[in-house]
């Protein structure tokens, strides 16, 4: 007995007594020139990218991917970024906020597919395009086969490609694809894209591996054939370039017509825009109006129909931000909001109501995944284009509609069941996709006039939903064997019947609903909606649900259908399922049941919600360090040198005057943007841009501007300390691979007295980096470097603020405590008014969240992802305010993004 219950209590201690999950079943995956197929059946991948380091919150994974999942989308393309992973050689961190793993084992918990894309090269606006900046010391070229750079590689692969191939599809996980490189075709070597996918089977990965191209098939090579090919060659296109303060000039970069690369493998976008950078800083509105619905109705439409691409990649689904020094200095700021479908705030947007019409689409209808060109109806209009692709097996058609100023035509139209006139009217800039000769759950689409958003199988009928641009005519058919009893229960909807077609007449306006039973088949409820109220419309799996709120996700269980949504205001919701009661999160909505037989009820909103005020703020000039400690610069000026490589660097030169020494001339380079600062013996002499982008025929730039600073006279004799600020800005890209760019130096790059030679020997200190916020979070500021920017730090012989800041670095403090509603969500932001010449890098909890450029625009907001703010608890915000000139900063507030109450 005894003997018993310690082997019980062994099995409990050691865990072998608790029943073991059983492993999710593998699955294989294969391909043709049509689409990818798991376990042998076609899958349509609609993907939106979503780069995890640019959301410091693993909580908030879940709140975008079941986002960008509720639009549609089955697919997530995620990059993983060498640089976030690598604080020095040898050295890899996967824990918190880099915890990949919890990222991929989320994927698979919401169905969504991956496609893996770890470089080692990304570029994406990060540092370094995501090389470490350690790199930067290796020797070899990087992107080529050279021995250091493979060396350095592999290490990281050597991490990385393990965590992948345990989430594969083919060990049960989400990992469908693999892509190696980015965009590799300047200075591109063979060996080394060859040896990334030897490298990577070795590891274990099967998926097919694929590359992204760039930017259309014109450029070479494509690795579609040879050495260094790989087995999905996908293209990445950017139609409507970067150009945000123009957003009405369409299309600058092309037709943006995804490309066929290879006869046996399906046509992929593998980055197709969905957003931009911001450039010219016009603000990330006017970027998001760049590639808004009616861009995504053109372009994405016709990608559809021209090409049959069965694989995208949207970039991006979520931005994010660049927190710490995570940005590549040329093109991005802080926010990397990307002009995206869903905001850096975590909000919806109209182009995720455009992505949600066309991703159901994709989902719901199966012979798109399985198209060959076909014959386009004519057009009686030239303004209305026809384009035509059809299933080879189901005979079922799809032609594009598509028309750049607009117009009204009649398509003569040779469907698999009959030849018909069929009016459709497109508006300007804008495309449809009809669809003809479908069997639409137990029905017969002739064709119809509307274009297709869903259809399901639910309570034994089918319910579609089909929609059309507000005012514009719309016309359905169905076959029948017999005339079928045609109910209109909202809306008006003519119907007549000849020949076994039943036909629906009607204009889109609100959402008409018709009840057809009988006919021979089974019961059908038809929902003819607009643009707008289509997309009020969410699905999971056989569950439809109206509702203008975020549906996150719906189950049936018995006779009781269960959502999970958001409310930002009190809503209605309509659920289209077999059941009798309604449950939202855990509550029981009170419900009636409506004459198309679904059940319809209110949501509450949230209640408001009041932020505190930021007082109480006290200040602390940057410490004046005795340099003694510091690292010797005797291997040269340049930062890097030192392993000094995000953020400020400080410099120290002494020497004593010779007493004719008129200026000191200076050269930093900092990345665009950039500035540095310059004192003798504690006198500010002023600041100066730092150099910024080489371009491959001037590797260093030579003008980093003014650079040459005038001294005050010094006696001979006199002991001199230079203190130099320079406030990097994070490292070059290397898209064109040939190190030009990425191995810029950073920090001081040279330094002279003018009037005499006399020798200053100069040591610095930079970051160090910070072991559990990563390699990115902070430079090299004393302040930085003493924990100032930290929870911990003890601020009691800190000062009340003053109104006016000398030039220099002065820091910030204060505290506040935030109880929000636990079932809300409330992104709260950082917002700095004020301009002048200085600049503030904000520290939240000691997370370095970004840098309010006052100089420079546009971006004021600041976005604090729950989990670095403590939205039940006390709050430290830091702030380093680096002031160029005399500078009086503005205010710092915390404002509401927005307020749902979340279920
Ligand atoms: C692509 C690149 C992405 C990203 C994008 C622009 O060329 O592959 O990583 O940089 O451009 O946002």
């Amino acid at each position: 007995m005894r003997r018993l219950a310690l082997l019980l209590v062994l099995l409990l201690v050691t865990g072998a007594a608790t029943p073991v999950a059983a492993a999710a079943p593998a699955h294989t995956v294969s391909y043709d020139r049509y689409s990818l197929k798991v376990d042998g059946e076609r899958v349509f991948l609609w993907s939106g990218e979503f780069h995890y380091f640019r959301l410091p919150s693993p909580e908030l994974w879940r709140d975008v991917l079941e986002k960008i999942r509720a639009a549609g989308f089955n697919g997530v393309s995620l990059y993983f970024n060498w640089a976030y992973h690598s604080p020095a050689p040898g050295e890899y961190d996967f824990s918190g906020v880099r915890d990949v793993d919890r990222l991929l084992r989320l994927t698979e918990e919401l169905g969504l597919y991956v496609v893996a894309r770890p470089g080692p090269y990304i570029n994406a606006e990060v540092s370094g395009g995501g090389f470490p900046a350690w790199l930067k010391q290796v020797d070899g070229r990087a992107r080529s086969s050279d021995p250091g750079y493979t060396a350095a590689y592999r290490e990281w692969l050597s991490h990385i490609n393990p965590i992948l191939a345990r989430h594969q599809i083919t060990r049960g996980g989400s990992v469908i694809a693999y892509n190696v490189e980015n965009e590799y075709a300047a200075n591109t070597d063979a060996q080394y894209m060859q040896d990334l996918q030897d490298t990577a089977r070795a590891a274990g990965i099967d998926v097919p591996i694929t590359h992204n191209q760039c930017c259309d098939a014109s450029w070479t090579p494509t690795w579609a054939s040879g050495l260094g090919a790989v087995q999905i060659p996908g293209v990445d296109d950017y139609p409507q370039s970067f150009e945000c303060q123009t957003p009405d000039v369409w299309g600058p970069w092309g037709p943006g017509t995804t490309e066929r690369l290879s006869d046996n493998a399906p046509v992929y976008a593998a980055e197709y825009q969905a957003g931009a950078i911001d450039l010219n800083r016009a603000g990330y509105d006017r970027c998001r109006e760049l590639t808004g619905p009616s861009y995504m109705r053109y372009f994405y439409k016709s990608n559809l129909i021209t090409s049959g691409a069965t694989m995208f990649g949207y970039y991006m689904a979520f931005g994010g931000t660049n927190w710490g020094w995570l940005g590549q200095p040329n093109d991005v700021y802080t926010s990397y909001d990307y002009g995206a479908a869903i905001t850096e705030s975590r909000q919806l947007t109209d182009k995720y109501a455009e992505f949600k019409r066309q991703g159901y689409f994709v989902r719901a209808v199966e012979p798109l995944r399985h198209t060959d060109t076909a014959t386009a109806p004519p057009s009686s209009d030239a303004a209305v284009e026809t384009l035509a692709r059809a299933n080879p097996s189901t005979g079922t058609q799809f032609v594009l509609a598509r028309s750049l100023d607009g117009g009204s035509s009649t398509l003569d139209w040779s469907t698999p069941d009959g030849r018909y006139s069929v009016p459709v009217t497109v508006g300007a800039r804008d495309a449809l996709v009809l669809v003809a000769g479908y069997d639409l759950g137990g029905q017969r689409l002739v064709w119809s006039s509307s274009e297709l958003m869903t259809h399901t199988r639910s309570g034994g009928r089918d319910v579609a939903l089909l929609y059309g641009r507000t005012g514009t005519d719309g016309s359905t058919v169905l076959r029948y064997g017999s005339r079928p009893a045609v109910q209109v229960l909202a809306g008006s909807v003519r119907s007549s019947f000849a020949g076994g077609d039943l036909k629906l007449d009607y204009r889109h306006e609100g959402l008409s609903r018709v009840l057809v039973t009988g006919g021979g088949r089974p019961p059908m409820l038809l929902l003819l909606g607009t643009n707008e109220t289509a997309a009020e419309f969410w699905q999971f799996g056989s569950v439809l649900v109206r509702s203008p709120s975020l549906v996150r996700d719906a189950t049936v269980s018995g006779s009781t259908v269960t959502l999970r949504a958001d409310t930002s205001a009190r809503t209605s919701v309509e659920v289209f399922a077999p059941a009798r009661r309604l449950v939202v999160g855990h509550g029981v909505v009170p419900t009636r049941t409506t004459s198309s037989g679904s059940l319809a009820g209110t949501l509450r909103g949230p209640d408001p919600v009041r932020l505190p005020t930021l007082t109480g703020w006290r200040t602390q000039r940057e410490p004046v360090a005795d340099d003694s400690g510091w690292t010797v610069a005797d291997r040269g000026l340049p930062s890097g040198t030192y392993g000094y490589d995000q953020g400020h660097v400080w410099y120290r030169g002494h020497f004593t005057a010779g007493g004719t020494e008129t200026a000191v001339k200076l050269n930093a380079i900092t990345g665009k943007n950039g500035v540095y600062q310059v004192w003798l013996n504690g006198t500010y002499l002023g600041w100066a841009k730092g150099g910024t982008q080489a371009d491959s025929d001037a590797p260093v730039n030579p003008d980093p501007g003014p650079g040459t600073f005038t001294l005050p006279p010094l006696a001979p004799g006199t002991p001199a300390v230079l203190s130099v600020l320079v406030g990097n800005m994070g490292h070059n890209d290397d898209w064109t691979a040939d190190d030009t760019r990425f191995k810029q130096p950073r920090g001081l790059v040279g330094a002279a007295l003018i009037g005499a030679d006399t020798p200053v020997s100069w040591r610095l200190r930079g970051n160090e980096p910070d072991p559990v916020r990563g390699p990115f979070n902070t430079g090299g500021l004393l302040g930085e470097r003493a924990g100032w920017h930290l929870p911990g730090h003890r601020s009691g012989d800190w000062r009340p603020a003053p109104d006016t800041l000398a030039p220099g670095v002065t820091w910030y403090r204060t505290e506040f405590a935030l109880d929000l509603p636990r079932d809300q969500d409330v992104p709260v932001a950082l917002r700095f008014d004020g301009t002048g010449a200085y600049r503030v890098l904000m520290y939240v909890n000691g997370w370095q969240m970004g840098q309010f450029t006052a100089d420079l625009g546009p971006q004021k907001e600041f976005v604090l992802p729950a989990g670095v703010l403590r939205t039940h608890g006390k709050n430290t915000v830091a702030l380093a305010v680096i002031a160029l000139e005399e500078s009086t900063p503005g205010p710092v507030s915390l404002v509401p993004l927005a307020n749902h109450r979340v279920r």
